[in-house]
């Protein structure tokens, strides 16, 4: 029996009180905090940096998942592991040396997450596996919340499900973009186990009831 994770993204929050919607989605039953960090660079859009983690951070128990949109990747990596980053992300693409900054995240006393587009291959992970706590799928293009769920990520994830299954490491199997109750239990019967979900769960009036229709449904796989 697996265990499933739920990790609200805030970058479909209420920014002028966030603080108080942390707080609230953590009591609605999030597991983790997903925290979408944009460089208007790598990705064409610009959100929220280290001040912003290190605001929030004493506002929630739950570990901070960081999802970096940015490129370069290293510089900024320490300053999110002092703001109280738990778990740091990051896409290939923006790393000249991949191993090291895996490297990096775990000095820093992080747990270390590497994030795959749709279009890119899962090659990079080949040689990596050992160095990762964390794979995230993306089931939409990076930049933007509230975008519709690419099927065809559902394949990808059920071949990492394997590749983390015959690793024989714990390796958390994360799944972001388009998340919703109607798909989820779809997305965790391919392999995932930890669900991003922004748009589905600040955009409504009660995340309780959202989170609650989640794990009713996860329940079912
Ligand atoms: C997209 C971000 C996602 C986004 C998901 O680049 O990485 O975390 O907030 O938003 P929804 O759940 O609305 O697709
Ligand atoms: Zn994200």
């Amino acid at each position: 029996m697996s265990t499933y994770r739920i990790a609200p993204s805030i970058l479909s929050a209420d920014f002028a009180r966030l603080g108080e919607e942390v707080r609230n989605v953590v009591t609605a039953g999030a597991d983790i905090i997903h925290f979408d960090v944009m460089d208007n660079h790598y990705v064409p859009n610009l959100t929220i940096g280290p001040l912003v983690c290190e605001a929030i951070r004493p506002h929630v128990q739950v570990p901070i998942d960081v999802h970096l949109m940015v490129k370069p990747v290293d510089r900024i990596i320490p300053d999110f592991a002092k703001a109280g980053a738990n778990i740091i992300s990051f896409h290939p693409e923006a790393s000249e040396h991949i191993d090291r900054t895996l490297q990096l995240i775990r000095d820093q006393g992080c747990k270390a997450g590497l994030v795959f587009n749709p279009a890119t291959p899962l090659d990079y992970l080949d040689h990596v596996m050992d160095k990762l706590d964390l794979i995230l799928i993306m089931s939409v293009n990076p930049g933007f919340g509230g975008q519709s769920f690419i099927p065809q990520a559902l394949k990808k994830i059920a071949a990492v499900r394997q590749m983390i299954d015959a690793s024989g490491h714990e390796i958390m199997l994360e799944v972001d973009g388009g998340v919703k109750v109607d798909n989820i239990a779809e997305v965790a019967k391919a392999g995932a186990d930890t669900f991003v979900a922004g748009s589905a769960i600040f955009g409504k009036p009660d995340y309780k009831a959202v989170i609650d229709a989640m794990r009713q449904q996860l329940a079912s796989v």
